[in-house]
This record gives structure tokens, sequence and C-alpha cells, in this order.
């Protein structure tokens, strides 16, 4: 096994998961200031998954004797508008599942077979997120962008309701 090799394959996922804690985290905020509170939480709770995996990944690297780099992948988007950022973060499970796909065969080459099943769970978990975000693009699509209005209704509680707090 070329210990560096898989370090190397090992850092390039902890980049895309960082990229990934502060995109959603970038999406948290702004739906939470836009009054999308459901879906606010939603990329909140799979940031906290994303650096979960980060942890995995770290754990990995040093296992293997390697620093773990706490560089992101790219630049963190200002998309604002809801739907958008449910596109966004779909495409960027997608790249996620394909590269750890790709990279689980580059561990296996490399006789690193429990690198190799660490890249496996994670598509799992990507894939699990990319089928989140599918659905919430479906139900926009389905529903028209008032489907997220509703959504930010519906958490407002009873005193937010048709009889108060409307402004
Ligand atoms: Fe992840
Ligand atoms: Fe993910």
């Amino acid at each position: 096994m070329n210990k560096q090799l898989s370090i190397d394959l090992l850092n390039k996922a902890v980049a895309d998961e960082l990229q990934a804690v502060h995109q959603y985290m970038y999406f948290h905020f702004h739906l939470d200031d836009q009054g999308f509170a459901p879906l606010a939480m939603l990329f909140k709770r799979i940031a906290v998954q994303e650096m979960g995996h980060v942890e995995r990944l770290a754990e990995r690297i040093l296992f293997l004797k390697g620093d773990v780099k706490m560089g992101l992948a790219g630049e963190v988007e200002s998309i604002r508008d809801a739907e958008q950022m449910v596109a966004r973060a779909a495409r960027m499970e997608e790249e996620s599942a394909a590269a750890y796909n790709k990279w689980a065969l580059e561990c296996s080459a490399n006789a690193d077979s429990a690198s190799k099943q660490m890249f496996e769970a994670l598509v799992a978990d990507e894939e699990g997120h990319y089928d989140i975000f599918d659905k919430q693009l479906d139900n926009i699509k389905r529903f028209g962008p008032n489907y997220l209005a509703l959504q930010s209704f519906d958490s407002a509680g009873p005193a937010a309701g048709p009889e108060g707090g409307a402004k």
C-alpha cells in the first residue's frame, strides 16, 4: 500500500466535506433569515452530518500517519434563492458520490481496503443526502414556490396563525 496515495485521496474528500459544511451553513443562515425554518434546519442537520464525515476521514488520515488539510475545495457560492440552493445541494451530493466511488476503486487498487470501505460508506450517505434534496426539489416543482412558504407557515407555530401574528 502506498500510504501517501490514500492520504491524498482522503484529504481531497476532507476538502469536499468542508466545502459542503460551509456551503450548507451559508444556506442555513439565509433560509433562516428568509423565514424558511424547516429547510434551514434541514441544511444545518446535513451540515452536521458532513462534519461527522470530516471526522471519520481525519481519523483515517492520522492512522495512516498523514496530516489533515483543513482547506476548502473552492469558494462558497452566494446563492440566495431557496430553490436554487436545493438544486445546488443535490448536484454537490451527486458529485461527491461520483468522486467517492472513483476513490474507493483507487484505494482498492492501492490495496487499502479500510479506506475503500470508508469511501463506500460515504457514497451511501451522500446518495441518501441526494435523495433528500431531490425530494425537496420534486415538491417545489409539484406544488410551486408556495410549497416553501407553507413550510415556513407550518413552523411558525400557533401564534403566527391566521388569527394572530400577521403583519
Ligand atoms: Fe459527506
Ligand atoms: Fe452529503
